[in-house]
């Protein structure tokens, strides 16, 4: 199993401007990896290559952008060699989701978590691919087990990515590929600062970003913290829907 040492190639991380890929970044920098970061706020990418010069090296773009992603794969290989590991980290939660149902906030949400991740795929199976080796991380959520209120459009999003990974894992492990995806419980970030309900076991961006770096390292398929909340969230995704129903509509009572 290919596990990226610092001296294979560099790591692309997107939605590192803020939180979670912005921790990883640090961190990885940290082990003497240097790091690609992209987001669509340049200056914050910017400020965070400049936290480790020489490391992190900034190539701004929305993850939305199909040909900007292409480029932007193309761009990093052509200035800093292969890329050996990806975390494909960028996403969004609208909180609007919680007021109801709606077309457009159901969209932009998809388009970025699951439509980003795959425009980021494209490039970089084509890359990794004819080398025979690379490490793709992409990020879930434990949102992605099982449907939750107000979580319609992220959930869906998660759940799909959770998916994609397993079914490409299946794909391509065979070609040299690891594929992992990093399914974590709340983290305090901005994401998780827009939400106005009790997160269980919050987990501080540090913590979550060396949790993050350890499953990186050790490889295996599903990087998940914390613990207690992934097993209970784990539990909770086998009970059948006569018994999932009142228990998901009993935890959330406050969230909706
Ligand atoms: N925080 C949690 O509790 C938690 C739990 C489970 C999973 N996650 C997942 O972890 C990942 C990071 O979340 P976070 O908590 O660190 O959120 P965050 O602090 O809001 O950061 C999100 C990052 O994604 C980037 N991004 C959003 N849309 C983008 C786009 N169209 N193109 C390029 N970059 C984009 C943002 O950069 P720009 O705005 O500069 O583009 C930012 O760097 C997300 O996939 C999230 O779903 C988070």
């Amino acid at each position: 199993m290919f596990r990226a040492k610092a001296q294979d190639g560099i790591v692309w991380i997107t939605g590192a401007s803020a939180g979670i890929g912005r921790a990883v970044a640090l961190h990885l920098a940290g082990l003497g990896y240097h790091v690609a970061v992209t987001a669509r706020r340049a200056a914050d990418l910017e400020a965070l290559a400049l936290e480790a010069p020489d490391r992190i090296f900034a190539f701004p773009g929305d993850i939305t952008d199909r040909a900007a992603m292409a480029r932007i794969v193309a761009a990093i290989e052509a200035t800093h060699g292969p890329i050996a590991l990806a975390l494909l980290n960028a996403g969004v939660y609208h909180t609007e989701e919680r007021k109801g149902f709606d077309v457009d906030v159901v969209w932009r949400t998809i388009e970025t978590n699951l439509g980003g991740a795959i425009y980021g795929l494209g490039p970089l199976l084509e890359a990794m691919l004819p080398r025979g080796r690379g490490q793709i991380a992409l990020v879930g959520s434990l949102a992605g087990y099982r449907g939750i209120p107000g979580s319609l459009a992220y959930g869906a999003s998660k759940s799909a990515l959770i998916y994609v990974a397993e079914a490409l894992k299946l794909t391509y492990q065979q070609a040299g590929l690891t594929i992992q995806i990093v399914n974590p419980g709340f983290v305090r970030t901005a994401m998780t600062g827009a939400n106005d309900y009790d997160m269980p076991l919050m987990m501080e961006v540090d913590q979550a970003a060396r949790c993050i770096c350890d499953g990186l390292a050790r490889g295996g398929f599903e990087i998940t913290f914390p613990k207690r909340l992934a097993w209970a969230v784990k539990v909770a995704s086998l009970l059948p829907h006569a018994l999932f129903f009142p228990v998901m509509a009993w935890a959330t009572r406050r969230a909706r």
